[in-house]
């Protein structure tokens, strides 16, 4: 079979005007829990795109942590790729791909820092060799090769045992969303595309788009 005829047709569901809920934030809880339920595989790996001062995009998969009408929560390395190019463009989109549920989400804002204290909470509820991980790595920095990148680890083993601190370089941050976009699979790719985003005076609005 060809690469070219591969595809799926969507059939399961719709989403109308009416079914979705006025909080775009409501309504990604609502869509999260029946992500949650349907058993989705890693229902809270989404892709996080950035983009450098020159304009050149990346992005890669993380773990949302939390969300509410703050935004949207991640951890990481603050000095990592990810982490230069947000401190130099806050702006970064998000997307979640529930395939079981032919569904997809994408959430767009600007990206802040979460405070020390919450960082410190959620370092210190990682298990203790995740913990140990953080410590040991300069994400994305090269290393010469496994046995460097193990020799680093077993040396601040060696130095904090059971009770690695976070590394200031280590935490969490928010995405505050300004426009959030539910796409739902139907047939023959006539699909549904509810969009919510802010107007000047803060409200979301809500609207239909093309598929
Ligand atoms: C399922 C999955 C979950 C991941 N979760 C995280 C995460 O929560 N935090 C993180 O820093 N990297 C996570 N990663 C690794 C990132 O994709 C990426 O390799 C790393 O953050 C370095 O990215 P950067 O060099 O663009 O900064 C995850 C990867 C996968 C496949």
């Amino acid at each position: 079979m060809s690469i070219a005829d591969i595809r799926t047709d969507y059939t399961q569901a719709a989403l109308s005007e009416l079914d979705t809920d006025p909080d775009p934030v409501a309504q990604f809880a609502k869509w999260f829990d029946e992500a949650l339920r349907a058993e989705v595989p890693e229902p809270n790996a989404m892709s996080v795109a950035t983009v450098a001062a020159n304009g050149r995009p990346s992005s890669r998969i993380l773990l949302i942590k939390d969300f509410d009408q703050r935004g949207f929560t991640w951890f990481t390395n603050y000095d990592s790729r990810k982490g230069r190019e947000l401190a130099q463009n806050p702006h970064a989109a998000l997307l979640f791909h529930w395939i079981p549920l032919e569904r997809e989400v994408r959430i767009e804002g600007k990206v802040e820092r979460v405070s020390a204290a919450e960082s410190e909470q959620y370092f210190q509820s990682r298990p203790v060799k995740s913990r140990l991980s953080a410590l040991a790595s300069s994400q994305s920095q090269p290393v010469a090769d496994r046995a460097a990148l193990e020799a680093q680890y077993a040396e601040v083993e060696a130095q904090f045992g059971q009770h690695p601190p976070r590394p200031e370089h280590w935490g969490g941050y928010r995405l505050k969303p300004d426009y959030i976009e539910f796409w739902q699979g139907r047939a023959s790719r006539l699909h549904d595309r509810i969009v919510y985003a802010l107007d000047q005076d803060g409200k979301w609005q809500r609207h239909r788009l093309q598929p």
